[in-house]
């Protein structure tokens, strides 16, 4: 294992019926800008619960922040922030909201080059405030909402920051606000959800035994939860679990003291940049195939996943691993997510344009050892038709 230090300051009001409490946690003089997406938070009646707990404080609201949000979109609610004074963002939705609002806290504490602020990847921002923000989480899947992370579209490319003066102050995770989601977002965010433990989880074996055993409890949550919610809209216990693995498999904790992959989710972007396929999705088509790509990288940890995730007891190593990585891809199947390029009309030469643009972008050196160059993406790619 590694040295690591591990702070999270974001505090997390789990359960049913809790909305009220925000009128605790939102400073009693702050001027809020709530932010949402497309309207289903005012479809669904949450904006209305979460103006009456927020009481007297004076209100303002900034809709329409679109999945995988655009910078355009974003820079018009950090011209709100700057003339109206608003001292406390208040997002309420899934990651695309969360993210942007994290962005539109950094953003209008910027004087000018508010896209530089796209420019450092997974290094820290070089800044010194942002407005604080806390979260109201709708769809289980990012993370977004206790973490410092957050993903910007500009210029039809997906752009990740990180800083941490956009942990969220708090996050709501209120199962019950989860309900109205469609189907297809369930999947997503099981997907997302799983492929993040994975990218943490399934790298080299470092001995680091409380990090596996976190993560693999997570996936073995994911795997008994996630279709139970996919396919039962009523069993509230399996959408807790769903929802606590969702914010546990990306709040830092699983990933500290161990290398990361990343792989799947820098060629996802790519997807979600070019073809506009949802992020959980496009992860859920890549890692079967980048995992049969790389079994020799990853061996040892592929192992422990077949026999300690699936349970996988018998036949020879490369039996195991064969069956793992079977069994993930049936799993994502079971969710309604098919897998297959093809399905998706992505040919040869939209994989070739998709590689070049990971070449523009600098993501020539992937994995956790950065050994995995823009050929092997192109078999990963080819092999996933
Ligand atoms: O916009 P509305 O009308 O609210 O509809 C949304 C949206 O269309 C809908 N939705 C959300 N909650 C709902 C609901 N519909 C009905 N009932 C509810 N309760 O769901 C749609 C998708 O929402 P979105 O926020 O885009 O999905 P998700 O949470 O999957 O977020 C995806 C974004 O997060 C980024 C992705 O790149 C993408 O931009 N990520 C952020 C990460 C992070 N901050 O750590 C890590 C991830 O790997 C990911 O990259
Ligand atoms: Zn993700």
């Amino acid at each position: 294992m590694q040295n690591f230090d591990y702070f999270n300051p974001t505090h997390i009001v789990f359960g049913q019926d809790r909305l009220n409490e925000l009128d605790n946690l939102v400073p009693q003089n702050a001027k809020v800008l709530v932010l949402f997406g497309g309207g289903s938070v005012k479809r669904f009646g949450t904006l209305d619960k979460i103006r009456a707990s927020l009481g007297d404080r004076e209100v303002l609201e900034f809709g329409g922040i679109e999945a995988n949000p655009e910078f355009d979109t974003l820079m018009k609610a950090v011209d709100v922030v700057r003339e109206e004074n608003v001292d406390f963002l208040l997002a309420v939705g899934g990651g695309s909201v969360m993210d942007g609002t994290k962005f539109i806290a950094v953003a209008a504490k910027q004087a000018s080059e508010h896209s530089k602020l796209l420019s450092h990847g997974f290094e820290p921002l070089p800044i010194d405030s942002a407005i604080p923000l806390g979260c109201v989480v709708t769809l289980p899947a990012t993370g977004s909402e206790m973490n410092t992370f957050g993903v910007v579209t500009y210029k039809q490319q997906k752009y990740p920051f990180t800083s941490p003066l956009v942990y969220p102050k708090f996050s709501f995770l209120d199962p019950d606000l989860t309900l109205t989601l469609p189907k297809e977002q369930i999947a997503n965010g099981v997907a997302d959800a799983f492929i993040h433990v994975i990218e943490q989880y399934l790298t080299k074996t470092e001995n680091a035994k409380v990090q596996d055993r976190f993560s693999e409890g997570l996936l073995k949550t994911l795997i008994e939860d996630g279709p139970v919610t996919y396919n039962n809209n009523t069993d509230i216990d399996a959408r807790k679990n769903f929802m606590w693995s969702a914010t546990s498999a990306l709040n830092g904790l699983i990933g500290v003291g161990v290398m990361h992959d990343w792989s799947t989710h820098m060629i996802g972007h790519e997807m979600t940049a070019m073809f506009g396929i949802a992020h959980g999705r496009t992860l859920a088509i890549i890692l079967p195939s980048l995992l049969r790509e790389r079994k020799v990288q990853k061996r040892d940890k592929l192992i422990q996943f077949a026999e300690r995730v699936w349970d996988i007891s018998t036949g020879t190593d490369d039996e195991k691993i064969d069956k793992a990585i079977d069994k993930t891809e049936a799993f994502f199947n079971s969710l309604g997510i098919v897998t297959n390029l093809s399905h998706y009309s992505i040919n040869d030469t939209d994989i070739d344009t998709l590689v070049n643009n990971m070449k523009k972008m600098g993501l020539t050196h992937l994995s956790e050892t950065g050994d995995l160059t823009l050929d092997i993406v192109h078999n990963i790619l080819t092999s996933a038709k």
